[in-house]
This record gives C-alpha cells, structure tokens and sequence, in this order.
C-alpha cells in the first residue's frame, strides 16, 4: 500500500501506518538521557500555538510525530485531519517540528516523536500542558433582604489550573477580606453588611476576572439628627431631622397631637433625601413649642421631638425639655393636672 492508497481509504492506511509504527518503534521506549530530544512539558495558553519540536540527524531513516497513539505526521506526509497541525517547514535540517494552532484544552496531553535511525528506534515525549485564564462563569445577581435574613452569595470559576476565589466586601472604611471559596455565607445580615461585594477569581495565567455582587439591607429608620432651634418673633426658622433608613423614610410633623402639612399654617415642609426640614416663614409665640418628627418605611417606624424656642429661653431647660419623652409625659402631666383642679 503506497502513499497514494491513504487519499482513498485514509482509516485502512491510518491502521496500517499505526501498525508498522508500533513494529518500528516498541511502545514505552524511554528516551535514554543524553538524547538531544526535548523532554521538558511545554506550557501553552489556550488560543496560542504551541510548537513541538523534534531534533533528528542524518542517519535518520522514519520519523514520526504522534497525539497519544494517533499519528499526526509520518515524515512528511500528514496523516491528522486537523487543520490546527501543521509542519515546519523552514527549520534546519536537524528538526522535524510540528505546529498546533489555537491550541484547546482537549490538546492537552502526551505526544510522541518517532525516529528510527540506523534500525535503532527511539522516541521523544512532550507534555502539552494547556493553560486558561480564571474567568467567572457565574455569580449571584444582586439582592435586596431585610435586616436579619440569612444570604448565600455564589460565584464559579472556570480556568486551568483551578482558579482562586476570594470574596471583598467594598464599604465606605474600605475594602475588607470576607471569604475564600465560591460561596459566601450571612446568617442574620445587619446593615453593615450592605455594600458592593467582589468576587475575584484568580490562577496567575493572566490578569484575576473580578466580578460584583450588591446587596441591598433593608432597616428601619433611626433619627440620626433633631435639632432643636432657637428664634426670634418673626424671624424665619427651620426645625431639621435626619433619618438613616432602607428605603429611604417617609416624614411626618407634628405639633403635639395635630399634624402639620405643607403649606398650611404657615409653615413648609421640605423632603431631601434622608433629610426632612419643617420651615416656619415668619416665627411667632403659638409657634413655640414641642414638635414631632416621625420617619417610617416599610421596615417600622422612629420619632424624634424637637423643639423650637424664643431666644430667651435658657438652653439648659431646652436640653432637659427635649430628653421628657414626648407623648407619654405630656399625657401624664395633663392626667395630674386635670386630678390637682378637680380638688
Ligand atoms: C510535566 O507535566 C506532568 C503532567 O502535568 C507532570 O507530572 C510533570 O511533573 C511535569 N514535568 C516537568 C519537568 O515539569
Ligand atoms: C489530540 O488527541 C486528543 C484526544 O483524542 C484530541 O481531542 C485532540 O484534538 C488532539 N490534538 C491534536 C493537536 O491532534
Ligand atoms: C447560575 O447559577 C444559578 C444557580 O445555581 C442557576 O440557576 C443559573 O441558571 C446559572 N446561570 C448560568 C448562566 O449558568
Ligand atoms: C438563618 O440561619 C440560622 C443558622 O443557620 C438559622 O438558625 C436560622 O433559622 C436561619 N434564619 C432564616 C430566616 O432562615
């Protein structure tokens, strides 16, 4: 069977040129150190060629190069399939050298090059090693929850070698350590624990793949400011309170047990965010007194009393004014007054 029959029954001749290899060349003949035969692995990255070379002498009389046991060049004759292998040709006249194309992970793995010279077989292996860059190929999508609630946050990872995976948690004191490991796991989230997390997958082939997960705590309102003011008979004056609170708080006024609302009686209310301003255009005595500043959303609810007050009234009644507990104490004080007139 010549070169030619291979054209017409390439499978027949595979297994014909496969047999008089193996006669050749017996399987499991170690290379004898001191061959000029690379040993090394040769270590590629998935997309890239890599080039297998083989160094050869005159006395030379077959040579071949093999995937596994599957012939991929008998001299110079192609016998792979593959489009991706091809042979030098421009190399001295020592080398018999193959190239692979856009190397994949299935190329990984032992090739053989065959030489028979001076009846005398010897053979060459290569270890193909396929590298591929840490890449995630899935995270958690960003999640809102309540203050308490357990949360799993999940990243995978794909790469050779197997990819690292840690966690950082992006908050405003930073960037913090969480985790290592494709899961992250909350028991009882607090507020705290809202924020961008990272996931950050990495095997040092190329630049670590960096993927973010937010999650969003839902809490409920707590006032972080209520000043009380002091202003004079009709002067402008504005009373402020501050709510932190996820989602953003609703704001009420009330002046003692009657709500107030924009535009009536004088005064504005002004909503901005987390901050709620009730503005008095022109101050008079009935304004003084006692307000309410009430913040709720979906998570509950928080009061703050604040006061406004004439310039003469000295700041340390103000302070202990504004530590009575609004309602209950003005409700107690009527309760004793209403008892002290009746005898
Ligand atoms: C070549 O690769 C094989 C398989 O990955 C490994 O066992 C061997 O230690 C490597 N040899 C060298 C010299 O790197
Ligand atoms: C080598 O053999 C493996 C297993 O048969 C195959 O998947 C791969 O495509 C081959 N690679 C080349 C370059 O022939
Ligand atoms: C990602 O993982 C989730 C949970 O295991 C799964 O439901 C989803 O189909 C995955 N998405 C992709 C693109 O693989
Ligand atoms: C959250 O996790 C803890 C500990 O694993 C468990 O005891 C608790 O019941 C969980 N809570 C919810 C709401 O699932």
């Amino acid at each position: 069977m010549g070169i030619s029959g291979c054209f017409i029954a390439p499978w027949k001749c595979l297994v014909f040129v496969g047999l008089r290899l193996l006669f050749l060349v017996p399987a499991g003949v170690p290379a004898r150190s001191g061959d000029s035969f690379s040993k090394d692995n040769i270590t590629v990255r998935q997309g890239d060629s890599a080039v297998l070379k083989c160094i050869v002498d005159s006395k030379v009389s077959r040579v071949a190069w093999l995937n596994r046991t599957t012939i991929l060049y008998a001299g110079a004759e192609k016998w792979s399939l593959d489009p991706r292998v091809v042979r030098l040709e421009n190399t001295p006249m020592t080398e018999y050298s193959i190239k692979i194309h856009n190397v994949n992970v299935h190329d990984e793995g032992p090739y053989v090059c065959s030489i028979l010279t001076s009846n005398k077989p010897k053979s060459s292996k290569v270890h193909l090693i396929v590298q591929v860059p840490a890449k995630i190929t899935n995270i958690s999508t960003d999640i809102t929850v309540n203050e308490g609630s357990n949360v799993t946050l999940m990243c995978l990872a794909i790469g050779r070698p197997e990819p690292s995976i840690i966690w950082k948690h992006r908050s405003e004191k930073g960037h913090t350590f969480i985790t290592e490991g494709e899961y992250v796991d909350m028991t009882a989230v607090t507020k705290e624990q809202s924020g961008i997390y990272e996931c950050i997958s990495s095997n040092d082939i190329s630049e670590p793949d960096v993927r973010t997960v937010k999650v969003t705590v839902n809490y409920a309102p707590f006032i972080s400011k209520a000043r009380s003011t002091g202003t004079p008979v009709g002067q402008k004056g504005v009373l402020q309170c501050e709510a932190s609170a996820v989602p953003v708080a609703d704001f009420e006024w009330y002046k003692e047990d009657r709500r107030l609302f924009n535009g009536l009686n004088g005064v504005k209310i002004e909503n901005q965010g987390k901050q709620s301003m009730l503005m008095f255009l022109n101050v008079s005595e009935e304004d003084y007194g006692n307000y309410t500043c009430v913040a709720m959303n979906t998570m509950g609810i928080t009061t703050a009393s604040i006061l406004l007050y004439g310039p003469g009234t000295m700041m340390h009644d103000v302070n202990r004014a504004a530590l009575l507990p609004h309602c209950s104490y003005c409700l107690l004080l009527t309760v004793i007054l209403l008892f002290l007139l009746k005898f």
